[in-house]
């Protein structure tokens, strides 16, 4: 983790999520960073900063406020927050699944939510130095890539989080020249939100794997990769 000035801050939201706590601890081992400061909906191990829930907006200005109070330049804002199923919900095989309450809570999290991310905390990347605001997305959101159909909340809730990614990139940009905003998908990894969907045959990774890549990737990432979707590799996915 070179590319970093150092004496920076790092935040990660979701700290309490499968890829979210090991990427806490991968962001701390890499010594790149003064502060790593840990977000969650609730209190718990690895989370300093207040409670932060997606669906209600003054908790997320609340946590950019407490953030900026910090007084040290924000570096990495790691957003590893998402929802695929859960309270009832599961992910959609056919058009006849369709639930509206599913769509909307699948769009809630994985696409308003992460947007509300970007209103409050690219603000905060520094005007000038390498930063990165970088939220997980998924292959599955893909449309040049989904040739197999089914989830539908899930896919179309990534596939708009990735157009707001761009599109946030471009007006980033104009303020912060070199600040980058991306897409990462985390591969298939062993966590909560994967229990009981990942396919036998796929390459399922363990949540310390998947964050010393997606690390990796963040270290290597520069402005020209702003505004893109990219996997665990670096590979860039098509939209
Ligand atoms: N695991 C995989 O195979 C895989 C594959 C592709 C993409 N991804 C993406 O990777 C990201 C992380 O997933 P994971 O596998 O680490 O899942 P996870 O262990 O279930 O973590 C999900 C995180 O989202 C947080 N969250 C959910 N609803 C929230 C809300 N309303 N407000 C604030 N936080 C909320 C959870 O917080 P609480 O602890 O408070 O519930 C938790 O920290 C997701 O975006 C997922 O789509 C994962």
């Amino acid at each position: 983790m070179q590319s970093f000035e150092p004496g920076g801050l790092a935040v990660i939201i979701g700290a309490g999520g499968g890829i979210g706590a090991a990427m806490k601890q991968a962001l701390i081992s890499s010594g790149a960073f003064a502060k790593v400061l840990g977000s969650a909906r609730s209190p718990g191990p690895g989370v300093e900063l207040p409670g932060l829930d997606l669906t209600d907006e003054p908790t997320i200005a609340a946590t950019a406020a407490r953030v900026k109070a910090t007084g040290l330049e924000m570096r990495v804002l790691f957003d590893a927050t998402g929802f695929l199923h859960g309270d009832g919900f599961s992910p959609e095989k056919s058009l006849a699944a369709l639930d509206p309450a599913h769509m909307a809570r699948s769009f809630a999290i994985n696409t308003i939510g992460p947007a509300l991310l970007m209103k409050h905390f690219l603000p905060l990347l520094p005007r000038t130095g390498k930063s990165v605001f970088a939220t997980l997305s998924a292959k599955v959101g893909s449309i040049g890539d989904n040739q197999l159909g089914g989830w539908y909340s899930y896919r179309a809730s990534k596939a708009a989080l990735n157009q707001l990614v761009c599109t946030a990139a471009i007006e980033l940009a104009r303020k912060s020249p070199d600040a980058i905003c991306v897409a990462l998908h985390p591969g298939t990894v062993e966590t909560g939100l994967s229990d009981g969907f990942a396919k036998q045959g796929l390459n399922v990774r363990k949540p310390d794997q998947a964050s010393s890549e997606l690390s990796e990737v963040l270290d290597r990432l520069d402005t020209r990769h702003t505004g893109g979707f990219y996997d665990y590799n670096g590979a860039a996915l098509p939209w």
